[in-house]
């Protein structure tokens, strides 16, 4: 089970600071993987803060390459060199807003994972293909394309693109089926068995009902892991559902 928090370009010293201090006041289970990714620049400083705790940090994206000629970009180098675990590559942000395509989203995802780095890979399809009955090829052909070698120990994330921020999720029937043949696809392609987390508008009145779809294997959270309060009652759910499934 994993719950991933992506604060993408939100908060600052003075909030991640008061953020810490209430994870510090709250006992974590060792039995839920959790990993905040917040913005490139606070890395560091999160890590330090919560030291002490379960709890991992990740970089939101990396670049290709390792190091060189590349202005404002980040190496994978240096989010281990900074303690990081995890890394997001192919945020559907990252795609639409900054043109990754599944090219570049491979190569990324390669280099972060030659670096040591564990890859969430992020896949979802667009309203309109989901409307046309294609999000499940669109899903596959980004798998095909952007999936790199070794991917071992990594996530994908699925992220239908018009449920990010939006308060709509998927039918927990759709977000099965959609698990299920990605991981199927997966093991086909690489013989590789991958666990799958589900992102878009996950918080703490749906996070029940998104855990108890039988093939998410954890989540990633954007706006509503922007609040500590609602950030532990996700956790906090997690934690449930796995004592109750024991
Ligand atoms: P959201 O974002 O939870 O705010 O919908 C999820 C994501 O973009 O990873």
């Amino acid at each position: 089970m994993f719950i991933a928090a992506n604060w993408k370009m939100n908060l600052n010293k003075k909030s991640i600071l008061n953020f810490s201090k209430q994870l510090k006041k709250f006992k974590f289970s060792n039995k839920v993987q959790t990993c905040i990714f917040p913005p490139m620049t606070y890395v560091d400083y999160l890590n330090e803060l919560i030291s002490k705790l379960p709890i991992s940090v990740g970089g939101q994206n990396c670049h290709y390459k390792s190091s060189g000629a590349f202005t404002g970009e980040v190496s994978p180098k240096f989010l281990i060199d900074i303690g990081c675990e995890y890394v997001i590559i192919g945020h559907s942000e990252r795609r639409t807003l900054n043109n990754e395509d599944n090219n570049e989203i491979k190569l990324r995802a390669q280099s972060a994972i030659d670096c040591n780095l564990k890859v969430i890979l992020c896949v979802g399809e667009s309203q309109n293909d989901r409307v046309k009955g294609l999000a499940r090829e669109f899903v596959e052909k980004q798998l095909l394309q952007c999936l790199p070698n070794n991917f071992e120990n990594c996530y994908i994330a699925y992220e239908p693109i018009w449920s990010i921020g939006t308060g709509l999720i998927p039918t927990k029937n759709e977000i099965n089926e959609m698990h299920k043949n990605i991981k199927e696809f997966i093991f086909k392609t690489t013989n590789i068995e991958t666990k799958v987390l589900y992102g878009g508008s996950v918080n703490k009145i749906n996070i029940n009902d998104i855990l108890d779809i039988s093939n998410v294997d954890g989540v990633l959270v954007g706006g509503s892991s922007l609040e500590v309060k609602d950030f532990l009652a996700i956790y906090t759910a997690a934690v449930k559902h796995l004592v109750k499934s024991e």
